[in-house]
Parts: C-alpha cells; sequence; structure tokens
C-alpha cells in the first residue's frame, strides 16, 4: 500500500503549511520568562540546527508571536542577521539571511514575546479562586497538536524530533514543572525571581513538551519501579491525589515490564491544571490533566468517576511509550498513538482491579464506535492530513474506540503474549524516532510470523465495518457465513461501500450434537462455510464479543440462543446481541417491534453493561419521542422488577457492577420512566444524604441528583447552583454542574444555557454544557435557538477545538424541520476544525428522524 505520507508531502496543497527539510533542529536551548500580572510571556531561544543543503533562508512555525530579532551563526564566526516575515495563514516565519548559509551546523538564536492566551492552547493562562477568595493565575501549555508554534518559534512538526533544554524565569515563591528534572536553581534577588533549569530532556517531539508555572502543592515523592513520581495540585486539593498516584505507581511498573523498556523520562509528575480543553496530555515527565480526570475523593466518588481517573492516567502514561518514545511522522497516523494508549489503559486498569472487569465495560466504547463507523460519513481510522487543523479534527471516537477495538480484536486472535511481543518489537526499534502504521505491522508480523499487515490493512484503511450474517442450510450440519458493509442508511440511498470486504477474524462457539466447540478462521471472502458432524444445537458468533463486526442469526439460529440465553452467553455476548439487535433497528433491517420484544426477555438480566445498552435506547426513543407516555410505561414495566431485585440499599458483598446497575436503573426509571414512586424515594434519599454523606451509597448519589434535577423548580436549582459553587471535588463540581442542564422549565433552561457565556461556567465545560442542555427533550424550543442566536459570542468564548464536540448536541433534535436546519446553519457556519465530526453528527440526527417516520405506528403504541 502505497505511504499516505508520501502522497501527502506530493500534494502542492500541502506544501504551503508542511517544512521543508533543508534545515533541521538537533537541540533547543528555551527561556521563558512568562507574565501571570500582564498575561505575556518572553521568550529567548537558541537552536542547533544541521543545513543539509546551502538555503538563504529558513521556514519554520510560529504563531501569535511577535520576533523581534533572529540572528544565526556558525564555529567559522560567520554572522548573519534575519529580515522576518510572519505567515499568519500558514502559521509559520521566514527568516531570510540575504546571504547562503553553507551546510552544516549552525546556532539559530531568537527573541520573541507572546501573550499567555485564555483559550486553552500554546503558552495559555488558568485561573482558580483560592480559600480567600483571591483569583489566582497559573501558565500552562497544551500543544497537541500543533499549538507549539504558539510558544516559541519551532519546527512543529511530530518528527522533527530535538532535545530541549528548557529554561524558566519565575517569581521566586512559584513552582515550574518541566518535561525534565530540575538541574538547577539560581535565584535573582533583585527582581524577587528566580531561574529554573532543567536538564535536557531526550529526543521527542514539539507537541510534547511542556512548561508550568504557579502556585501548586505536590505530594511527597513515589518509587514506580525506580522512577520518582509525585502528584501536582493547585493549593488545598493534595488530599485528592492518592487515587491518582496509586494507578500511576501501577501502570508505570506494569508497562515496563510488558513494553520490556525501561520508562524514558527522569521522573514523572502529574497536574491538575484547573482549565484544561482535553481530559490530559502525555508531556513527557509532565503529565496535565483537567482536574476531574486527576484529583478525586475515593470515599465519596461514583465508579464511573474512579474509572475515569485510572482511564486517564493509565492512557497518559501508556504514552510515555507509544507516543513519546516512539511517535507518528505525521498526524494522519495518531490513531496509531491514541488507539494504542486507549487499548493499553484497559490492560493496565484491568490488570490494577480485575473486579471491576475493565473489558467488559469496554463494550460500551466499542459500541459509540460502532454507533459513528456505521454512518456513510464514517472516515478510515486512518487518514489524510494536511492543514493543522484537520490534525485535531482526528481525535475523534474512531481513532480512539474503533482504533483500540481493532487492535483488542488482533490481540485476541494472535494471543496476548505473541500480541505482546510484536508491540515491545516495535518499540525496541523505532523508540526515539518516527514511524507509520505498517511499521507496526511489520514489526509483529516479524516476530508472531502471520499475516497481520493484510488484515489490518482491511480495518485501517476501509471505510465502516461488516455485518456477519449466519445461517443454517438444511440439513442442520452447516454454518454459513456471509458479510457485508453495515450501514445505518439504507444500502440502496448510499449505494457506497456495499462490496467493501474485510479480513474478519471469527470467533464461533457451536454447540453440535453433544459437545461445544470454539472455532477461529479468518473470513476474507464473502462467504464461508462450515461443517459439522452433528446437528448444530447453537451457535455464538464473535465469541468472547472482542470483534469489530455486527452479527445477524437468522430467525431460527437467534431463537436457539435467546432461549438459552445465559447458559450460552456471557455478558459481553449479550451485551452484543442487544446492540446488534438495536443498530438492525437503526438501519430499518428490523421492526422495532421485534426489539422491543426481545428486550422485554431480559428482564430478569442481571449485568450492568447490558442494562447499559437497554437504556441508551429507551433514552434515545426519548429523544425521539420526545418523552412519549407509552415509552415512560414501556419502561417503568421494564425496568422496575429489575430494580425492586435490588432495591436502594447496598448489599452485603455485592460486587461494584451491581452498585453501578442501581444507580443505572435508578435513573432511567426516575427520568425517562418518570416513576414518580422512583421520584418520591429519591428525594427523601436524597434529605438523608444531605444530612450524613456515608447514609448513601456513592454509586446511587449522581442518579439521584439527575432525578431530582429532572423533577426540580427554581428551589433545586437555585440549590444545586450553590452546591455547584461550594463542591468539596472536582466531580461534584462537574455533577452539580451537568445537573443544571437536566431540569425541565424552560426558563431554567435559559438559565443554564446563559452560564455557558457569562463566566459561571468554566470555558473548558460550557461546550458540553450546552451539548447536554440540546440532548435534553424538554429543552428543544430553548437550546437551539440559543445557539443560533448566540453564535458568535460562542465561537469567540468556548476553546475551537471543543465546538465540534458541542455539535453533537444535535443528535437530540430528532425532526424533519430541525433536520433541515440545523443541516443549512453548519453549511453558513462552518467550523474550521471537526468539519468530519459535524457531518456525522447530522447524519446520526438523520438516522433518528428516518426511524420516527418509519415507526411512527410503534412510537406511539409501543
Ligand atoms: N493526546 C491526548 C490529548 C489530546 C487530545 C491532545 C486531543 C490534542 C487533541 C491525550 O492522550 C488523550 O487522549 N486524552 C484524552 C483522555 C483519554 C483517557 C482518552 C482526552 O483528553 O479526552
Ligand atoms: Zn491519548
Amino acid at each position: 500500500m502505497m505511504s499516505k505520507e508520501t502522497t501527502a508531502l506530493m500534494d502542492p496543497e500541502t506544501q504551503s503549511y508542511r517544512l521543508p527539510r533543508i534545515v533541521v533542529p538537533e537541540k533547543y536551548e528555551i527561556t521563558l520568562e512568562p507574565d501571570l500580572v500582564n498575561f505575556t510571556f518572553a521568550g529567548e531561544e537558541t537552536i542547533h540546527v544541521i543545513v543539509s543543503d546551502s538555503t538563504d533562508h529558513i521556514l519554520m512555525n510560529a504563531l501569535e508571536l511577535e520576533i523581534q530579532e533572529a540572528t544565526i551563526s556558525n564555529s567559522r564566526n560567520e554572522n548573519f542577521k534575519a529580515d522576518i516575515t510572519l505567515d499568519t495563514e500558514n502559521e509559520r516565519v521566514k527568516l531570510s539571511f540575504g546571504k547562503s548559509l553553507s551546510s552544516g551546523s549552525w546556532k539559530l538564536h531568537l527573541k520573541f514575546t507572546g501573550i499567555l492566551n485564555d483559550k486553552l492552547h500554546g503558552f495559555y493562562r488558568s485561573t482558580y479562586k483560592d480559600a480567600e477568595g483571591q483569583t489566582k493565575v497559573i501558565a500552562t501549555t497544551q500543544f497537541e497538536a500543533t499549538d507549539a508554534r504558539r510558544a516559541f518559534p519551532c519546527w512543529d512538526e511530530p518528527d522533527f524530533k530535538a532535545v530541549y533544554k528548557v529554561t524558566l524565569i519565575v517569581d521566586e515563591t512559584l513552582t515550574a514543572i518541566s518535561n525534565a528534572k530540575i538541574k538547577k536553581e539560581i535565584m535573582i534577588p533583585e527582581r524577587a525571581k528566580k531561574q529554573v533549569l532543567f536538564h535536557d530532556t531526550m529526543k521527542m517531539s514539539t507537541y510534547l513538551v511542556a512548561f508550568i508555572v504557579g502556585e501548586f502543592e505536590a505530594t511527597p515523592v513515589i518509587d514506580a519501579d525506580g522512577t520518582p513520581v509525585r502528584v501536582w495540585a493547585p493549593p488545598g486539593k493534595l488530599h485528592l491525589a492518592k487515587f491518582a498516584e496509586g494507578i500511576a505507581q501501577h501502570s508505570l511498573t506494569f508497562f515496563n515490564s510488558y513494553y520490556g523498556l525501561k520508562y524514558p523520562g527522569d521522573k514523572l509528575e502529574l497536574i491538575a491544571i484547573p482549565d484544561f480543553a482535553f481530559g490530559a496530555m502525555e508531556n513527557l515527565g509532565a503529565v496535565t490533566f483537567r482536574e476531574t480526570a486527576l484529583l478525586v475523593d475515593e470515599k465519596t466518588a461514583s465508579h464511573a468517576e474512579l474509572e475515569r481517573v485510572a482511564d486517564v492516567v493509565a492512557h497518559e502514561i501508556a504514552h510515555m511509550w507509544f507516543g513519546d518514545l516512539a511517535t507518528m511522522k505525521w498526524w494522519n497516523g495518531i490513531w496509531l498513538n491514541e488507539a494504542f494508549a486507549t487499548f493499553m489503559e484497559m490492560l493496565a486498569v484491568d490488570s490494577w482491579k480485575p473486579e471491576w472487569k475493565r473489558w467488559e465495560s469496554f463494550g460500551v466504547s466499542r459500541a459509540q464506535a460502532f454507533a459513528t463507523d456505521g454512518l456513510k460519513s464514517t472516515r478510515t481510522i486512518e487518514f489524510p492530513v494536511r492543514r493543522p487543523e484537520e490534525a485535531q479534527g482526528m481525535f475523534d471516537i474512531l481513532t480512539y474506540e474503533k482504533g483500540a477495538s481493532v487492535l483488542r480484536m488482533l490481540e485476541q486472535f494472535l494471543g496476548p503474549e505473541v500480541f505482546r511481543r510484536g508491540i515491545s518489537f516495535y518499540l525496541a526499534k523505532h523508540k526515539y524516532s518516527n514511524t507509520e502504521t505498517n511499521d507496526l505491522w511489520d514489526a509483529i508480523e516479524e516476530s508472531s510470523k502471520q499475516p497481520v499487515r493484510d488484515m489490518m490493512d482491511s480495518w485501517i484503511f476501509q471505510e465502516g465495518h461488516p455485518l456477519v450474517s449466519v445461517e443454517l442450510d438444511k440439513s442442520g450440519k452447516a454454518l454459513t457465513f456471509k458479510q457485508q458493509r453495515f450501514l445505518y442508511a439504507s444500502a440502496d440511498d448510499s449505494g457506497r461501500g456495499k462490496d467493501t470486504l474485510f479480513h474478519v477474524p471469527i470467533m464461533v462457539k457451536v454447540k453440535s450434537g453433544k459437545s461445544v466447540l470454539s472455532e477461529k478462521f479468518l473470513l476474507t471472502e464473502e462467504t464461508h462455510t462450515l461443517n459439522f458432524e452433528d446437528k448444530v444445537q447453537y451457535v455464538v458468533v464473535n465469541e468472547g464479543g472482542h470483534g469489530f463486526y455486527r452479527v445477524r442469526y437468522s430467525p431460527d439460529l437467534l431463537r436457539a440462543l435467546t432461549m438459552k440465553r445465559e447458559e450460552t452467553l456471557n455478558a459481553i455476548e449479550r451485551f452484543n446481541l442487544v446492540n446488534d439487535t438495536w443498530a438492525a433497528v437503526l438501519a430499518g433491517l428490523q421492526p422495532l417491534s421485534e426489539y422491543l420484544e426481545m428486550i422485554k426477555s431480559f428482564e430478569d438480566e442481571t449485568d450492568k453493561n447490558v442494562w447499559t445498552v437497554i437504556a441508551g435506547s429507551l433514552q434515545y426513543l426519548d429523544r425521539v419521542t420526545c418523552g412519549s407516555p407509552a415509552l415512560k410505561d414501556f419502561t417503568k414495566s421494564l425496568c422496575s422488577p429489575a430494580f425492586k431485585r435490588l432495591g436502594w440499599e447496598l448489599k452485603d458483598g455485592e460486587d461494584n457492577l451491581k452498585r453501578q446497575l442501581r444507580g443505572l436503573l435508578a435513573l432511567v426509571l426516575g427520568t425517562t420512566g418518570d416513576d414518580e414512586k422512583v421520584q418520591a424515594e429519591a428525594r427523601e434519599l436524597y434529605a438523608k444524604y444531605k444530612a450524613d454523606k456515608a447514609s448513601v451509597g456513592s454509586d446511587v448519589v449522581p442518579a439521584l441528583v439527575t432525578i431530582l434535577a429532572h423533577t426540580g423548580a427554581v428551589e433545586r436549582y437555585q440549590e444545586f447552583e450553590n452546591d455547584y459553587k461550594n463542591a468539596s471535588s472536582p466531580q461534584e463540581e462537574d455533577r452539580f454542574m451537568y445537573s443544571l442542564t437536566a431540569f425541565q422549565d424552560k426558563e431554567l433552561l435559559k438559565q443554564t444555557l446563559e452560564k455557558t457565556l457569562n463566566g459561571s461556567f468554566r470555558t473548558q465545560n460550557a461546550p458540553f454544557v450546552v451539548r447536554m442542555v440540546l440532548q435534553n427533550s424538554a429543552a428543544r424550543d430553548v437550546a437551539w435557538p440559543f445557539v443560533k442566536e448566540n453564535w458568535q459570542r460562542i465561537i469567540k468564548t468556548f476553546p475551537e477545538v471543543s465546538l465540534p464536540r458541542m455539535s453533537e448536541g444535535v443528535t437530540g433534535l430528532v425532526s424533519d424541520e430541525l433536520l433541515k436546519e440545523t443541516r443549512q446553519f453548519f453549511k453558513d457556519n462552518p467550523i474550521r476544525q471537526g468539519k468530519k465530526l459535524i457531518e456525522q453528527n447530522l447524519e446520526k440526527q438523520s438516522v433518528a428522524v428516518a426511524l420516527k417516520n418509519r415507526e411512527a405506528k410503534t412510537l406511539k403504541t409501543f
């Protein structure tokens, strides 16, 4: 297969934003002095460069910087001053020396200034109020994908790896953190400042460089398999760091052994930042986090909140090798980074807390990937990237969740140890350098001696995924498998990719005669038949549930399976069965009534993840019908028995999945089902909780808060708003903030929306608040008008990267008119980043509208 990277470089359109390779950096010596009062910074850098071909100019990246001076010199005493021309459109600067630079080593010296912006990218400011109510400022960085150029002029592409020697000049009372250990601090008493000099980093990409300056407190250093580790937080929050410290220590140790290579940094610091666009960022040795992803109160947090912290910490630490040590050549390969870190995050968390059954709940992420990948507007996992804003759009569900799913599929097919050896071999071979996707398959092939590349190419370079149908022939002894691309939109109106074939690793469990057999084979053609000696009693396709494909059983096979469900299917297989059937309904392949019949038979289901799919489909129908009474009745009769079995009270010896299930069922009954009894009990229980926080299980509390908001009026709104302001942990803060999106009173919802623009909510959260309100079916008349009317304010205020994620809210606007409107709106107001995501969300909206029209009758009666 032709390398996408080569094509991109040859493309004349690309050349204006890709840097030429005649001059290459080897080492940056950077000194920065942030001014936390005026929100500016001054910088100076000496870059050791190699000129490979004589040239009279240098092109490098710079954005929103003022460059005062640029000179270049070499050891032969040649010394030139440059004319500086900024090219804002292409985010770069041209340094013209007027003379030709001979090939060899040079030192480029630059002086520049910039602003500490409030857009959560580049070198930016984050603020918080201290215990006395004083506003404090932090200066911090977020460079991925292409924002190092906002902090210092550089070769801001991932394969210009270099060494960084960082110096920060800061107020003497402040903490300064960067990627490497501090080498030396020099006091500057006359300015009440200090100069903090850091050790050289390893050779790495610009997007991994980090500077963090502010008032911070740290946990005592602990040892993780030889590496010093600590957690930093703004003052007063360190008591929330213990949990993250635990998973950090475990992950680092786990990865040292899994990867078979020692952690490449000289220390590892995890830092909580009050304003942060993403969840976390894997800067080598100085990983930054949004507070909810790092700081947590183990005693009061719900399982989901704890799992989130464990996931994010493990994920970022996985990147220290996969991403930081071996890095993709260009952003088309970002999937490799992120899919891998997501996959490894599961492995590490699973090994830390096996009782969490992390791979089972991963089914929920896989289901999200399916939901996007079944659209016509999906994309290939590896996707061409040209402009910087296109790079940003790649951080999506397909990169993370689909990517991780296909890696899991491969791992299970090859066997975990064979797979691990391949990864270890790949890292050893490519450390400190850059790779393309093929390098990974080649390494796994070499170590496993299996045709990995062909198989994986069909998943990475083709859109979508297959639907595998299975049928039993008349003799009852032959099973025929048939693959066909799965699409929500009916195949005839798309016509596209119908004949796409995948290399599907199929694992099946078959009961033939008296024996139960497991078989595996690679389905590369359209069909394949397996023959058995005895009659087939039942077959489970996608045994173990790790395959990234949907399954459709012929009616007789489906009956045989569901009849003996508990005996034949494990939790994740039951999850897939429900999820695939629901997908068939959305695709119009199966009537809604059949799905409803099927889930009725799941009344006695006990698994939390299976219930998560069921609940998800009910919430979906709630948006489609705008909360129809028939749906409420259906929800009540389906979920009540299961909830009654659990009760509100925690039981001794109950595992955490049961506890989560209790919260989930209460939530669905109290909101989607509008079960008045559950709502009244929730109010009572919440009053008890307020008096004694230990009196209610922590997995039930989030449900209580949402139910109370759902049924609440202005007093409750004020109460929760207050609780938001006085929250005792980041999770509680989020919980009460998002509760303000769940009320049904339009005036209250308007207030919530206004808070996203008037500074009441941090801009890191504002887009997600808008998204939640858009998906609240009671908010239809206020949320979309708000977005339309305030669009200019929104794009000025919210972090640009989060706008596409906000657009996900449109999937809640299920009507023909709104569909037309949203389409027109995004046509008239295109977003620079994440165009694909907008397209996908609009298509999801249209899939929902199609369901509404097609199933009008069933939706009235249930
Ligand atoms: N490298 C990303 C952070 C990032 C995301 C940078 C998008 C630039 C654009 C980081 O490793 C990451 O993936 N963070 C996730 C959390 C993770 C546990 C899935 C995030 O921020 O959502
Ligand atoms: Zn990541």
